[in-house]
């Protein structure tokens, strides 16, 4: 690959170029942000928190609805003013779009605002150091690059570093599959992602055997699509992500697997008994259901009823009686009546959520549901919203509450927000804070999992003490 230009820099050579990343949306767009950090560092990009001084500016951005799509249009809008004032300075900003509003849209982005330099789809951002280059050199036809390349992005970008990855604490994101084919009538992502497709057992066995040297206790494979997983198992057939996590729990030293996003149709009977069996396998399960109404799941075309979801909960929770569910709403679908409603309301109460994302329908270009009209009026949308928020919410304080008083392994992942303190998650994912004993200092803890007293409630967090001081400084690798 061509290096970029050096005028690029602010024409000192000595002088490291700064790259600043904001990043919109999913999970799968944040680990991207990392995997291009780390793509341009090795570029000799050093990073910037402040986009105003910034010699690239990557935003990588999320499709998903109006809301998310439209506040990249704002963000360019502003980096459109540090991008002139820079110029007045006689210092060089490329702006690039990356992410799935980049797919999108594509070269349309650029007529909209001008200032755009670089359009890099989520399937093609190992070629970011090209069309740097392109950009530089003012191709800007050769800067947009949103193809669905046939080259393996990960085999392309470089390995993820020990420092820059224990920089960012001891839980990890781990990309194994990528698109979906479900196509729901609502979403974009199949358009954007592209086809469901899943990494090679081995590549991804490689990739967690090395992060979990760097330090790494805490692995979350994400897939747009997770539980589809179906990767190469090198022996002519394929593996679920069961048989993964069979591997994956072989590596001594890796603590917690978890997994996200799940769609309740790929639940097989050996994920659920994973759940059971495999003590790495975290009680936590993200498994979106978006409706408890048969009639508006099936105009989603997701492919299951609510008994459909029942029965996989009524299995996780034989197979695995401590689980916590999350789950994600869209309230207002087109046609959705009040008795629609009331059945997600009670499909909410019926199971019983220790968190929950809900948004407000939005109808997206390209998608199914679009086609037709957005009939159910914002302010419907809107109350329904807060009403099924509130439930959730008042779900979570219950499922925190009843963890007062539990014992429970904490992962410690950095410095409390008081002095004395270290903050880890809990197997649900919950913030917990614990005061260290006077001996110690909180780099003991990081990265160590050890018992927590579970002694208080706060507003985001619970806060502990821990069971037994000695085995936390000890190294337990529970
Ligand atoms: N399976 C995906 C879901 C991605 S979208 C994953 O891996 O995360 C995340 C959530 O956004 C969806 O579960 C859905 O609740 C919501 N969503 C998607 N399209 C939407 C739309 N058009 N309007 C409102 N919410 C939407
Ligand atoms: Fe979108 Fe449905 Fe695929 Fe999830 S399963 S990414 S909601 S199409
Ligand atoms: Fe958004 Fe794309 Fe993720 S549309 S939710 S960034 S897959």
């Amino acid at each position: 690959m061509t290096k970029p230009e050096p005028e690029l820099s602010s024409g000192e050579p000595e002088t490291p170029r700064r790259a600043h990343i904001k990043s919109y949306g999913c999970q799968m767009n944040v680990h991207d942000a990392e995997r291009m950090a780390d793509l341009l560092a090795g570029e000799g990009f050093v990073m910037t928190e402040d986009a105003g001084d910034a010699d690239l500016v990557i935003l990588n951005t999320c499709h998903i609805r109006e809301k998310a799509a439209e506040k990249v249009y704002s963000e360019l809008g502003r980096l459109r003013v540090a991008k002139e004032q820079r110029a007045a300075d006689g210092r060089k900003t490329l702006i690039a779009v990356a992410g799935c509003v980049a797919q999108a849209e594509g070269g349309e982005i650029m007529k909209r605002q001008p200032n755009v330099d670089i359009v890099v789809g989520p399937q093609s951002y190992h070629r970011l150091p090209d069309l740097i280059a392109r950009a530089a050199a003012h191709d800007r036809k050769g800067a947009i690059d949103t193809e669905f390349p046939e080259e393996d992005k990960f085999s392309a970008l470089p390995k993820p570093q020990a420092k820059r990855l224990l920089a960012r604490g001891p839980s990890a994101f781990l990309t194994v599959q990528e698109g979906c084919d479900k196509f729901c009538s609502f979403c974009v992502v199949p358009f954007t992602r592209g086809a469901e497709t899943s990494r090679p057992v081995a590549a991804i066995v490689e990739e967690a055997r090395a992060m979990v040297e760097a330090g790494i206790r805490d692995i979350m494979l994400l897939g747009q699509n997770v539980n589809a997983y179906h990767g190469d198992d090198g022996k002519g057939g394929t593996a679920d992500l069961a048989r993964l996590f069979d591997r994956l729990s072989a590596i001594e030293g890796l603590a917690r697997i978890r997994y996200a996003t799940s769609h309740p149709r790929d639940m097989n009977a050996a994920l659920v008994a994973a759940h059971r069996d495999n003590p790495k396998v975290m009680p936590y399960l993200h498994l979106p259901v978006q409706s408890g109404s048969n009639r508006v799941l099936k105009a989603m075309n997701r492919r299951h009823d609510r008994d459909f979801y029942f029965r996989i909960v009524d299995d996780l929770r034989a197979a695995r009686p401590d689980i916590a569910l999350s789950s994600d709403f869209i309230t207002g679908f087109p046609g959705e009546t009040d008795a629609d409603f009331e059945d997600t309301m009670d499909l909410v109460r019926r199971i019983g959520f220790a968190a929950a994302y809900s948004f407000k329908y939005s109808p997206r270009p390209g998608t199914k549901s679009a086609e037709g009209p957005d009939s159910v009026p914002e302010s419907v949308k809107a109350e329904r919203l807060a009403a099924l928020q509130a439930l959730i919410a008042e779900q979570q304080n219950a499922f925190n509450a009843a963890c007062l008083g539990r014992r429970m392994p904490v992962l410690f992942e950095k410095a409390g927000r008081f002095p004395g303190q270290v903050s880890g998650k809990s197997p649900y994912l919950q913030a917990v804070n614990v005061e260290i004993p006077a001996e110690n200092v909180i780099s003991d803890f990081i990265g160590r999992i050890a018992d927590v007293d579970i002694t208080e409630l706060a507003s985001n967090s619970l806060r502990g003490k821990m069971a037994e001081s000695r085995s936390a400084v000890g190294g337990k690798a529970a």
